[in-house]
This record gives C-alpha cells, sequence and structure tokens, in this order.
C-alpha cells in the first residue's frame, strides 16, 4: 500500500518543511539586504507568488493525478517513456542535491553540539571546524543517518509526524531569537539595513536573483512536490493548500531577517550571505553576548538551522526512494537505506570542498573560474537543472497533459475552482508566463555560468 498524509495539515507541514531550508535563513535576508531592501521584497513576493506558485500548484496537480513518483506520473500523463526524462532529472536533482546539503547541514548540527556542550571555540573558526576530518565526517553522518531514520518511517509516521514537531518548533525558536535580537544595541541599523528600500539598486539582475531564490526555497522544479503531491487525498483543496506553503515559506525568510541584521549589527560587522555568514560572522556575535547568553542563543539558532534544514532533507531522499520504491518495486526501508548511502558517499567531495582535499577545492575551471567541487555539483544541479525543470514542467503541464486535465484535479476538493478567476489565471501563467520568464532564467544561468558571458 502506498502512503498518504493523514490530512490537509500534514500535507501543508511536510511541504512547507521542504521549502523552509537553509535558503531561508542564510541567502534570502542578505539578498534582500543588498538588493534594495523593501523593493526586493515586494519583486520576490511577486515572482513567489504570480511565478512560482502556478509551478507548484501544477506540479502538486501531477503528483497527486497519477500517485505517482515523478518518473512514474510523467510517463503515465503523457502515455510515452520519453517525457520520463524529466523525473528522472528530477530524481537525479534531489540525489545529487541533498549530497551537498547534507553536508552543510551536517555543519550546522556540529556548531549545535559544540555550541550546546559549551566547547565551541570562535578561534578554531570555520575553516578549522570544516577541515576537521573526523568532525565532519561524523557530523554529516549523523544528519543523513537521522534523515534516514524519519523517511524510513514512511510518509505518516515518518515524514508528516517529523515535519509536524519541527515546523512548529522552528516557528518558536525564530520567535524568540527575533525578540533577543530586537534587545541588542543597533537592532534597528541591522532592520534599517535590511528594509529602507533603495529603487536605485532594482535592475534586471534583481528580479533574476529574486526569482531564483524564490524557486529554490519553495522546493521547485525537480518533483519534490510531485512526490508530496502524490501523498495527498482527492478530498484536499490543492490551490489553497499551495498558497499556504508558499506564504509560509515567504514569512519565514522574512522573519529570519529581522533576526539577522540585528545579531550582524550588534557588533558593528559587515552583513554577508552563506557560510560565512552563518558560519564565520554569527558565531562571534554570539560570543559577544556572554557566557551565558552567548551559548543559548548561540546553541538555539543552530538547532533553527538544523531543523529547517532536516524537514528539506527528507524532502530531498523521499523523491528518489519514491522512484525506487514505485518503479523498482523495492521495500521502502531497502529504499531508504541504500540511496542514504550511496548519497553519503557521493557528498564526501562536496564536504571535502573547503580545504581538506586538494582536488576538491580545485575541481574544475569554467566561465573563467575555478570551482571547488560543491560548488560544481550546486552550479548544475541548484541553479540549471531546477530552472531547466520547471520550465519543462509547467511545458508539460499546459501543452502535454493541458490544462483541461489540470483544471479537472484542482477541481476536486474545490468545486468552485472551474470557472474561477483563479482558473484563468493559473491557465495563463502555466501556458505563457512561466514557460516564458523560467525559460529566460535557465538560458541566463547557462551563458553567465558556463559560457561566461556576463549579463548582469
Ligand atoms: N527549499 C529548501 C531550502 O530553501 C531546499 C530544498 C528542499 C529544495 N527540497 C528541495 C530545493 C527540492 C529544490 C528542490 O533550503
Amino acid at each position: 500500500m502506498r502512503g498518504s498524509f493523514s490530512n490537509r495539515i500534514g500535507f501543508i507541514a511536510a511541504a512547507a518543511g521542504s521549502a523552509i531550508g537553509l535558503g531561508n535563513i542564510w541567502k534570502f535576508p542578505y539578498e534582500a539586504g543588498s538588493n534594495g531592501g523593501a523593493a526586493f521584497l515586494v519583486i520576490y513576493v511577486i515572482c513567489a507568488f504570480v511565478l512560482c506558485f502556478p509551478i507548484m500548484v501544477s506540479e502538486i496537480a501531477i503528483g497527486r493525478r497519477t500517485q505517482l513518483n515523478p518518473y512514474g506520473a510523467f510517463v503515465m500523463l503523457s502515455g510515452s517513456k520519453s517525457w520520463g526524462f524529466v523525473g528522472v532529472m528530477g530524481v537525479l536533482c534531489g540525489f545529487m542535491i541533498l549530497s551537498f546539503y547534507n553536508v552543510v547541514a551536517g555543519w550546522a548540527f556540529g556548531y549545535f553540539l559544540h555550541m550546546i556542550g559549551g566547547d565551541f571555540d570562535v578561534a578554531k573558526d570555520f575553516i578549522g571546524y570544516t577541515t576537521d576530518f573526523w568532525d565532519n565526517l561524523f557530523f554529516s553522518m549523523t544528519f543523513m543517518f537521522v534523515t534516514a531514520l524519519i523517511v524510513a518511517g514512511g510518509v505518516q509516521k515518518g515524514i508528516e509526524k517529523w515535519s509536524k514537531i519541527m515546523m512548529p518548533a522552528l516557528v518558536l525558536i525564530l520567535l524568540f531569537l527575533i525578540g533577543y535580537a530586537f534587545t541588542l544595541d543597533n537592532a534597528m541599523k541591522g532592520v534599517e539595513f535590511y528594509l529602507v528600500p533603495n529603487f536605485s539598486l532594482v535592475t534586471g539582475k534583481t528580479v533574476y536573483t529574486a526569482l531564483s531564490q524564490a524557486f529554490f526555497s519553495l522546493s521547485l522544479g525537480m518533483g519534490a512536490l510531485i512526490t508530496y503531491g502524490s501523498y495527498m487525498n482527492k478530498s484536499e483543496n490543492v490551490v489553497s493548500s499551495a498558497a499556504i506553503v508558499t506564504l509560509s515559506d515567504t514569512t519565514v525568510a522574512f522573519l529570519a531577517g529581522l533576526m539577522i541584521f540585528p545579531f550582524v549589527y550588534f557588533q558593528g560587522l559587515q552583513p554577508s550571505a552563506g557560510p560565512g555568514l552563518v558560519f564565520v560572522t554569527l558565531p562571534g556575535v554570539f560570543e559577544h553576548m556572554g557566557a551565558f547568553w552567548g551559548r543559548f542563543v548561540g546553541a538555539s539558532f543552530f538547532l533553527l538551522l538544523c531543523f529547517a534544514a532536516l524537514t528539506s532533507t527528507i524532502s530531498l531522499l523521499e523523491v528518489p526512494v519514491a522512484y525506487m520504491v514505485d518503479e523498482k518495486k523495492w521495500p521502502r526501508k531497502r529504499a531508504v537505506w541504500i540511496l542514504a548511502t550511496i548519497i553519503f558517499i557521493i557528498g564526501l567531495p562536496s564536504m571535502f570542498s573547503t580545504g581538506a582535499v586538494k582536488w576538491c577545492t580545485e575541481f574544475i575551471s569554467y566561465g573563467g573560474s575555478t570551482h571547488d567541487f560543491l560548488s560544481v555539483v550546486s552550479d548544475i544541479f541548484n541553479d540549471t537543472f531546477l530552472p531547466l525543470g520547471g520550465f519543462l514542467i509547467s511545458t508539460f503541464a499546459a501543452y502535454k497533459w493541458k490544462t483541461e486535465n489540470l483544471s479537472e484535479e484542482l477541481a476536486q476538493g474545490n468545486p468552485n475552482y472551474k470557472g474561477s478567476i483563479v482558473e484563468k489565471f493559473l491557465n495563463m501563467m502555466v501556458m505563457f508566463v512561466c514557460p516564458l520568464i523560467i525559460g529566460i532564467v535557465f538560458v541566463i544561468t547557462i551563458l553567465q555560468k558556463f559560457i561566461g558571458i556576463q549579463i548582469f
């Protein structure tokens, strides 16, 4: 028997859990702050609700109609094996994105344990921690182990149950941290950097950045939501559930900025994004909060990061697992443990990319610079395959599966859907606007990253 979510809340918790991840916390705030503040926020919200939302709805509908993994879903709806390659690409993305996402999650987990254990040493810094072979191996292996354990529990007793625990916990920790951050000196300077609108910074690049971020943040383009949609009951409303997921993800991304910048400005430091922000700048800030608060706030922050990452890693693992279960008839537990082991091994070169092994740090050159292994995997699978997947998913829904069938599926659990303005909007977006704009993003990425032509 194929698993299913017990109700609407179960689906929303799992899908919001997939969406809310490292991207929301370490990338979104800085992108907003450095690309025009509130002006960026407005563009981001439009990208999320106007351009990404229709893709999310299409993915969930494809999954729910077929009750299959992405590969099986495309084959079934198209009646031909050749469309299956879009699904295979998605399964491959799940595989490869998880391989490095888990490494980063492992760092967060390691920092959490060091913080709570009270033996965190800022002087050892990021490179010190991430190049410590045994430390790293242990933390990322544990993280993958926990991910696998949850996915092995099944849809209801694993994914749904743990998402329902971790998501509310994440929100509470985030609210606590924002509350604390606002009591710090210079908190308002941070908020100013984050939110004061600066329209002169808004260019084509701003829109490209906002759209790429929204797309990744909503877990689109690789069939994660086809997979979760395949566990959704027919009696539920796809459109409103997707709207809640989009809103939750956007809200958490917005709130993360209200926590990050007061922290950064408390020490008068320069904001940045990515590993540097989370693993270098912030630990230095926590240290200045005193022995008790530093440890408490630091541990809370890294626990937040672990929860955000864990609900995302389970969605990434679930995509290849569903493929093996549906297509190869493997028992779930076997699929989980074998895949998790292989993905962990594929992730090792990403783990060594921070300096431990030279061929991993200087893996290959393209687009005019040398890249480490982790960035190469991220450039290919995140930045290139996800928009390509989004383009193909919307084109497929509109022209192969056809909007009548999409509407048919969306009307289940939403009797007023047909003939509504929402239907007209979604159909128009899926047919014309989404493929065009996301196709452009894909082309720009190829030109910019791999060919080295500077568009922006
Ligand atoms: N959305 C998550 C984040 O913001 C990452 C993620 C999880 C993801 N599952 C995905 C991205 C599937 C793309 C596709 O960190």
